[in-house]
Formats: C-alpha cells, sequence, structure tokens
C-alpha cells in the first residue's frame, strides 16, 4: 500500500498528493509516468510524475477530477490514506534528460505548459535548473483561479510568463499569442520548445512553432487509458508511422503528430468518462 503523506487542492478539481512509494521515487525522471488505483474496484489511472524527493522517497502526481475514479480518489482519499497501487515510473523519460548537458547550455528552451500540463512540465523545468539552465516558460489557464503551481515554477525557470483566457491574471490571451509576442515583439529566440497541455492547445503551438522555425516536442500523455500498450487508446500517427504514446513517448516531434486524428480519438474516450462520472453523481 502507498500512503499519501500530502493532499493539498491547487485549483476546482485539481489535487496534489505527495505519495510516500519511495522505489517509484527512488527511479523516476521528468517525462516518465505512474499508474494508480485506489483501491480492489479503482480504475487505472496513469498520471504524469509533478516531482519527486528521492530521500523522503515520495512522488508527487497531480489529479484533475475528468470522470468516476478521479471524482472518487479527490474525494475519498486523505491524508494518511492510501493508493492500493502506484505501478512506475513507466514510459519513457524527457528527451532533454539524454542530451549533453554542455549542448543543452548552448539553447534558449520554451516550456508551454497549458492547464493541467503544468504538472509534468514543471520537474522538466526543475530539472534543468538544477543543472544550471534556466527556461522560458509559458503557463495558459482559462482564468486567475486556474493557475498552478505557480510559485514552484517560477522558482526554477528564466521567465514564467502566465497568460489566462478571460484577462483575470497575467498576459490577457491564449499561449500561442504570448509566445508570438515574444518572439515577434520582445525579440526572443528560441531553439527548442516543449508543449504540455490539452491536446488543441498543443497543435496550435505546433503549427505556430513550426512557422517559427523551432522545433517542438508535445508529450501525448492525455490520451492514455491503460498505459501498458494493450488498449490501444494512445495509438497516433507520428509521421508515417503509428506509435503508442504510453510505450514508445509520451514525447513526441509535434510537428510531425496527426492532432486532428488524435483530437477525434480523444472525443471517443470523453464520452465514456462522461458515462463514468455520471454514475458516480447520480
Ligand atoms: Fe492503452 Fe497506450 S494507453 S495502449
Amino acid at each position: 500500500m502507498f500512503p499519501i503523506v500530502k493532499k493539498r487542492q491547487l485549483a476546482e478539481n485539481i489535487y496534489l498528493f505527495d505519495v510516500l512509494a519511495k522505489r517509484v521515487a527512488a527511479k523516476c525522471l521528468p517525462g516518465e509516468f505512474v499508474i494508480v488505483k485506489q483501491d480492489k474496484q479503482g480504475e487505472r489511472i496513469p498520471l504524469t510524475v509533478c516531482d519527486y524527493d528521492r530521500e523522503a522517497g515520495t512522488v508527487t502526481i497531480v489529479i484533475q477530477v475528468i470522470g468516476g475514479s478521479t471524482r472518487l480518489i479527490a474525494d475519498d482519499l486523505k491524508e494518511g490514506d492510501e493508493f492500493m497501487d502506484f505501478v512506475g515510473p513507466l514510459g519513457n523519460a524527457s528527451d532533454l534528460i539524454s542530451e549533453d548537458i554542455e549542448e543543452l547550455k548552448k539553447k534558449n528552451i520554451l516550456f508551454v505548459a497549458g492547464g493541467l500540463g503544468t504538472a509534468p512540465v514543471y520537474p522538466q523545468v526543475k530539472w534543468l535548473y538544477e543543472r544550471g539552465i534556466k527556461a522560458d516558460v509559458v503557463q495558459g489557464a482559462k482564468s486567475k483561479d486556474f493557475v498552478i503551481l505557480e510559485d514552484e515554477l517560477k522558482s526554477v525557470s528564466g521567465n514564467l510568463y502566465v497568460c489566462t483566457d478571460d484577462g483575470s491574471y497575467g498576459f490577457k490571451g491564449l499561449v500561442t499569442d504570448k509566445i508570438k509576442d515574444l518572439v515577434e515583439n520582445e525579440g526572443k529566440k528560441y531553439d527548442h520548445c516543449v508543449v504540455i497541455g490539452p491536446m488543441i492547445m498543443m497543435k496550435f503551438v505546433s503549427l505556430l512553432t513550426k512557422e517559427l522555425g523551432i522545433p517542438t516536442i508535445a508529450s501525448m500523455n492525455t490520451i492514455m487509458v491503460d498505459g501498458t500498450g494493450m488498449c490501444g487508446a494512445c495509438r497516433l500517427s507520428v509521421g508515417d508511422e503509428i506509435k503508442f504514446a504510453c510505450v514508445d513517448g509520451p514525447e513526441f516531434d509535434a510537428h510531425k503528430i496527426n492532432f486532428n486524428e488524435a483530437l477525434q480519438r480523444l472525443q471517443i474516450y470523453k464520452t465514456e468518462e462522461g458515462r463514468e462520472l455520471l454514475k458516480v453523481i447520480e
């Protein structure tokens, strides 16, 4: 069993959990994910690692209530309670981890984090910071109340640019507006971009960075369901190849991903999640 040592609400329906999972904490790296299960009846939920403390033996995950299982976890589990399963680390670590640090230091790196995508962006930015590299981060949320992990990101990034759709905090507009502003008006130059967030946001960031000539990596963790390569839910086209996000990714060259196909597939599972949520609420 895996005890919850800390639970914190980050925003409406978004919760952070620090979970005691020593063997996962000893090995996990930014970009990798874990599969959690609340109890015997619980659904297996793949979640990207948000942070880890090797000494304390804890792994941080962030859960957004999007269906029945996540609703139950958010409502039922408190500090001191336990997850029945906490399996990992799974998937592949971020590409940046395997690159030569001295080469990385020569690059201007931009992260784009949308909504819950902030959780998997944070450990990558932190990993770079701990090696003397300060990346810029553009963070998008629909309003001030949905800006999560801002202090954490601020403490490890070069510049943090928060954008809200309604202008209630930071820059008013989409992350793509802010990226354009940085490149075209502020003279920023980026050699590498990592985007993690809602599929539609990743699609438009990818279209923009292609236009701007910035190589871009997107993390496709949002389309994973069982996380084991067996359900087929995370299948996607990358260039002329078929890939599975949970086994081959979750990171891929964003300029080669067929986002329209991935968006269509996502709709199918949204419907399933909706049905499950109704079962719990009714
Ligand atoms: Fe099921 Fe990848 S999440 S095959």
